[in-house]
């Protein structure tokens, strides 16, 4: 069946079938780079919400007791499908969120790898039993069983910087554990997140099991969160969003992946030569567009000079211009999100900071900016730019980089760059972070890594294991043995 009505307009996936929304309303994709609208998606409505949700309710229970070994078989062909579709899918992601397609590839492939992944853990996760004497007073007659069953309706939300790979690892623990999914794309995403789920219907997954909603947050996200059919919500975008979604989704349990402002703290002793590649990579891949992207450094003041300099000469060799190129500096995802990011260089550079390189922009496309001399005043010294800027803060001593570090509202990931193993574990234990990177950029991956953000940055643990736990509750049930 196909997902398309004509060149540009896409359908929406419902029980199994894709189709035209009754609102009659669609909305336009507009590509990052070309300034053109690449896709149409449905304007879903409230009502198409509640049939989707009935849908997945209906079977929800006839999925949970089909055996592991055959979810397993949809989930392993849905990865196949994806790889036979890589260069298709990365195309869409590369036009509708500016991303270059060698990284969109590796995305599409990254998350083939996740599925996979998610299926071997699912198939080795076992439950657990107690016997009763243990505890006093207890007795051998009592046998508890402790074993995990699924959530029932999960709510995926997910953002544009990932479309495939961040909305994927929510849906495939969720469809392993059992449960059925309601996928609410980002609207700059949605594309490609259709393409996913196409891939998903090939495998010849039943009906019902998941259905794709697109509509803008703000039109139908409160709606979605809030009805009563759903079961759990696995939420990944910015915190502001996340922490409205939150206020909403009353008594259903909830893992939210938020922002970040993750630092890079350089010691005295660190081999800055080494700690620059990872800064670099770390800051600007993909714009800076990354959750996980180093968004501050934080150098001791007798290395700051020779890092600067350092910093200068690598960001001076990042490929600038057009994802069709390969470019590692892209315009940023659209108008408003670039006129942030200049809105904080500007207030830095108003309030005293040295612009080493960069503050250059054509229209949403953002040169790489280094920015030397900030301090705590200034703006970008606390907030998640989501662009290719780079401050440095000069700090006299690991304890003022630490209590710079932990000042932030964010708490998801820290890098320690250093040559003193027993320093950098001093300092990671002091860090307010999920993850703290020894000698290397923060990221997310390997994907079965605990993945955590702890403040402003999020609630709840992602990774492959930890995914499938938070989608699946444990249940206990006792068996009294006659004696
Ligand atoms: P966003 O604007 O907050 O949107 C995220 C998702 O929430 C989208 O699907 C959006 O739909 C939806 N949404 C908007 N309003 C909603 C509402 N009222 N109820 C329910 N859903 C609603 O974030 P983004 O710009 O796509 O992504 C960038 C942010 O995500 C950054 O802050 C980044 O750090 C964070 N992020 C975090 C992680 C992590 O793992 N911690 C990973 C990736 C990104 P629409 O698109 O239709 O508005
Ligand atoms: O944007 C947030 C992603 O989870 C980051 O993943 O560190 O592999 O780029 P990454």
């Amino acid at each position: 069946m196909t997902i398309k009505i004509d060149d540009l307009t896409y359908k929406f996936y419902l029980g199994g079938q894709w189709i035209v929304s009754k609102s009659g309303k669609t909305i336009d994709i507009v590509s990052p780079y070309l300034h053109e609208t690449v896709g149409r998606v449905q304007a879903v409505t409230q009502d198409e919400v509640d049939e989707a949700i009935e849908s997945a309710r209906k079977v929800q229970k006839d999925w949970e007791k089909t055996s592991l070994q055959i979810r397993a078989q949809y989930l392993y062909k849905w990865a196949d499908e994806l790889i036979s579709m890589q260069d298709e899918i990365a195309e869409v992601i590369m036009k509708e969120v500016g991303k270059n397609f060698q990284d969109a590839k590796k995305e599409v492939i990254r998350t083939a790898d996740f599925i996979r992944y998610t299926v071997g853990e699912a198939l080795h996760m076992h439950g657990e039993s107690l016997v009763g004497d243990s505890f006093p007073g207890g007795s051998k007659s009592k046998l508890a069983i402790v074993s995990r069953v699924p959530l029932g309706v999960v709510l995926a939300i997910s953002p544009f910087n990932y479309p495939v790979n961040l909305a994927a690892a929510k849906v495939a623990p969720a469809l392993m554990a059992g449960n059925t999914v309601i996928f609410k794309p980002a609207t700059q995403g949605a594309i490609s997140g259709s393409k996913m789920i196409e891939a998903l219907d090939k495998s010849g997954m039943p009906k019902g099991i998941l259905s794709l909603i697109t509509g803008r947050g703000s039109e139908i996200g409160d709606y979605l969160v809030e009805h009563k059919g759903i079961n759990m919500i696995s939420y990944t975008g910015g915190t502001d969003t996340g922490a409205l979604l939150a206020k909403k989704a009353t008594q259903v349990p909830l893992v939210l992946e938020l922002g970040g402002k993750d630092p890079g703290i350089v010691r005295e002793d660190a081999n800055l030569k080494e700690a620059v590649k990872h800064i670099v990579g770390g800051a600007f891949s993909y714009s800076g567009q990354r959750c996980t992207a180093i968004k501050r450094v934080l150098v001791n003041e007798n290395v700051a000079d020779e890092l600067v300099a350092l910093l200068k000469e690598e960001i001076e060799k990042l490929s600038i211009g057009s994802p069709e190129d390969g470019s590692v500096i892209v315009p940023l995802i659209d108008d408003q999100a670039a006129d942030y990011v200049q809105g904080l260089v500007d207030d830095a550079v108003e309030k005293g900071a040295t612009v080493v390189l960069g503050n250059k922009r054509e229209r949403n496309l953002i040169y790489p900016t280094l920015l030397d001399h900030v301090t705590v005043e200034m703006q970008v010294a606390w907030e998640e730019p989501f662009g290719p800027i780079l401050p440095v803060v000069r700090v006299t001593s690991d304890e003022e980089a630490i209590r710079i570090a932990n000042e932030s509202e964010f708490g998801l990931q820290a890098s320690v760059f250093t040559s003193n193993i027993n320093k950098a574990f001093s300092i990671a234990n002091q860090l307010d972070a999920g993850s703290v990177q020894i000698n290397g950029r923060t990221e997310r991956g390997p994907d079965h890594f605990p993945f955590i953000g702890i403040k402003g940055s999020g609630m709840g643990t992602q990774g492959v294991r930890k995914s499938l736990e938070s989608m699946t509750r444990e249940k206990v049930t006792v068996l009294n043995i006659e004696e």
